[in-house]
């Protein structure tokens, strides 16, 4: 997960979406006719792909997260999905094979990635399945390259982490939300700080080489002092990366009751803004520098393919009904929903597609130009490292300063840039800048999707 863009849905709510990838998913539509993957993919670089498997289990359903996913896999739902995953993963080869490659551009994967939901639901058997079907049907060589799984701490056992550093993990990222169980009850993530720390402990243990813990702030009852403690509980292991997330309540999710209709509180944003400034002045003070808003990584960390470095490439295969896949011309993927009752018709929708169906793109939104602009320009401006101006005329042939003078100009106004000049050629957010990540991402988009966006009705 990446970034936070907010909208006003045809409900009036004010939706808060964070995003990897602009756009996002409540832009896409459903393509009619469907276009062939083969199509898609026919005249597309493959030199260096990025792999996406999506699993949509979990064992609870945390009051505040709005991502695909629902509670459990009962009666060998998780068999009949890895059914279909390796369904999907086979056309998709297919796929990116049918067209002759020009010598040097055969498919070849250059990092992967599980995410969810939590893989780590799926049990160390079914793990290995969703390696081989990755490596044997798609090609990905999983010990080759950067591989980064997302895991809950109930479910990052012994014997599932052995399987993932056995298959080449080079990242686990754990979701954490708080040491002080009182937040973790008031954001509805029933969990204890010692299970927690045995978890990291367990991971250690399994040499994974980097761990990166995911962090909340703005939890109801969460004080200066008690996120302290949350840090330096986490800082005590050392972790090679760490994600400080602000609390985002969307609706339909469990704390969607604090959604206020039409406009944030103003109350609670200058408190996770306070919070935000605290979490990054002491991480920074403990040797770690700051990738973006949300990410932080210690002092010569080895770079493990976190979901942060992946923003940048238009070649994603993502298999399963939540993964998003990109080319240039069309970013697509299934349904999207929130509610329990719509996720759960999307799954056992997939799960009983026949082959033939993954052959086609179902759901997505066409890339043009300008909007390939938008995204390069938004996803690098959001990292600290900036833009570089030069990159960006390579790719575009023209000058962000000329292709998006007004927005530039109102940031700059805010004192939310650092100029380009003084910084080698990059345009780069100032810390107030980066502070305010959230308000950013909006600035950039097109009218398309700004409409797409609030014409979608969460379901
Ligand atoms: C896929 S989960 C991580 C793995 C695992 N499912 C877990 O929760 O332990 C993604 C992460 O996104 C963050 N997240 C999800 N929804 C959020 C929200 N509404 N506000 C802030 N952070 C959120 C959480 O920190 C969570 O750990
Ligand atoms: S935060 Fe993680 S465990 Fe909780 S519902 Fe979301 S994906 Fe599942």
């Amino acid at each position: 997960m990446c970034t936070l863009y907010q909208v006003v849905s045809s409900h009036g709510v004010n939706i808060h979406l964070t995003m990897c990838w602009y756009p996002h998913k409540t832009a896409y539509r459903p393509l009619s006719p469907r276009p062939r993957l083969a199509d898609l993919w026919a005249a597309e670089p493959k030199h260096a792909l990025s792999f996406y498997a999506h699993i949509p289990f979990c064992e609870v359903r945390c009051g505040f997260c709005n991502l695909f996913t629902r509670i459990g896999a009962p009666d060998g739902l998780s068999t009949a999905y890895l059914d279909a995953l390796d369904r999907q993963a086979a056309r998709t080869a297919e796929a990116l094979n049918a067209a002759p490659a020009a010598p040097g551009d055969e498919p070849h994967f250059a990092q992967a990635a599980f995410g969810g939901g939590t893989p780590t639901f799926l049990t160390a058997d079914e793990l290995v399945r969703l390696c081989d079907i990755t490596e044997r049907r798609l090609g990905v060589d999983l010990r080759a390259i950067p591989l980064s799984v997302e895991a809950s701490p109930a479910t990052a056992t012994a014997d599932r982490l052995a399987v993932l550093a056995s298959r080449g993990a080079t990242r686990l990222s754990l979701g954490v939300q708080s040491f002080v169980d009182a937040e973790a009850r008031a954001a509805v993530r029933p969990q204890h700080r010692a299970d927690v720390e045995a978890a990291i402990g367990r991971v250690r243990d399994a040499r994974i080489p980097v761990l990166n813990l995911d962090l909340i702030y703005g939890i109801d009852g969460q004080t200066e002092a008690s996120w302290r403690r949350s840090l330096d509980a986490a800082l005590a292991f050392e972790p090679e990366e760490l994600y400080l997330y602000p609390l985002y309540v969307r609706p339909l999710t469990g704390l969607g009751r604090r959604a206020t209709a039409g406009g944030s509180d103003p109350v609670w944003d200058a408190q996770r803004l306070a919070l935000y400034r605290q979490g990054r002045d002491h991480l920074l003070a403990h040797g770690y520098e700051q990738v973006s808003m949300r990410m932080f990584r210690r002092a010569a960390s080895p770079q493990a393919g976190g979901t942060e470095y992946c923003c940048q490439t238009d070649g994603m295969v993502g298999l399963g009904c939540g993964a998003r896949s990109y080319t240039s011309r069309l970013h697509y993927s299934f349904d999207y929903a929130v509610s329990t009752a719509e996720v759960r018709g999307i799954i056992d929708d997939y799960v009983a597609r026949p082959a033939a169906d993954f052959a086609y793109a179902e759901v997505g939104f066409a890339m043009t130009q300008d909007e390939a602009r938008r995204r390069h320009l938004v996803q690098s401006l959001l990292q600290a490292e900036g833009l570089e101006v030069a990159d960006y005329r390579r790719r575009f042939g023209s000058d962000p300063s000329d292709d998006f003078t007004a927005e530039l100009i109102r940031l700059d106004e805010r004192g939310w840039l650092v100029a380009a000049t003084a910084q080698g050629g990059r345009i780069r957010l100032s810390p107030e800048g980066l502070a305010h990540s959230d308000a950013i991402g909006p600035a950039f988009f097109s009218t398309q999707v700004r409409a797409a966006m609030a014409a979608y009705e969460t379901r």
